[in-house]
């Protein structure tokens, strides 16, 4: 098992099995409404996630132009959540197809605050990609289009995703499981 900074790092999803979703999700994409797209990436946790997923789009032909917002959550446990942008997008989204790419689904609340915020401003369609899909934790009627896999109830690293901003480097999706001995 991979050990990182003295933790057990137990892989959930290969780099191989990524990158074979991540070709067949571009697949999906590619029949899916594309017209002058424009890929917005939820940073930050999707970095790396969307610069495989944009890759393996051009290898279907799509040409999408790329923008990046950074979104925040706040309130945690009962305290009612909200999201606020902390760096917003430079492109105009009206009568554009926009494709959201985010790391999890987990609540929803992120890529719905996300996807209502694009359809306000007046864009064509909004779809959805996310490498991993927990479902068990949702709390609102979103769901995405795209889904690279279900993924069970724990807190996953690696391929972008952190604990405290360690991890990301980690080219495959893991279980942070304890300390190695
Ligand atoms: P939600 O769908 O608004 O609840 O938030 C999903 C976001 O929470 C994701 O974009 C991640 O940034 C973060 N997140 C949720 N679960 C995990 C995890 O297991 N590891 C790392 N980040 C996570
Ligand atoms: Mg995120």
């Amino acid at each position: 098992m991979p050990v990182v900074r003295g933790k057990n790092i137990d892989p959930l999803y290969t780099a191989e099995m990524i990158a074979v979703r991540n070709i067949e999700m571009a697949q999906q994409i590619a029949k899916g409404p594309n017209n002058d797209l424009l890929v917005i990436a939820v940073l930050k946790g999707s970095f790396i996630f969307a610069a495989d997923l944009i890759r393996a789009m051009h290898t279907t032909g799509l040409a999408p132009e790329v923008e990046f917002i950074t979104l925040s959550s706040y309130g945690t446990g009962t305290v009612s959540q909200g999201v606020r942008i902390i760096k917003d997008i430079d492109s105009d989204v009206h009568d554009r197809d926009v494709l959201l790419i985010d790391d999890i689904l987990e609540s929803g609340r992120t890529l719905r605050f996300a996807k209502e915020l694009m359809l306000e401003r007046g864009a064509k369609s909004v779809t959805i990609a996310v490498l991993l899909d927990k479902k068990v934790k949702r709390s609102t009627d979103l769901e995405a289009d795209y889904v690279g896999f279900e993924c069970p109830d724990y807190f996953v690293v690696g391929y972008g995703m952190d604990v405290a901003y360690a991890f990301r480097e980690l080219p495959f999706v893991g279980i942070v499981t304890g300390d190695a001995t």
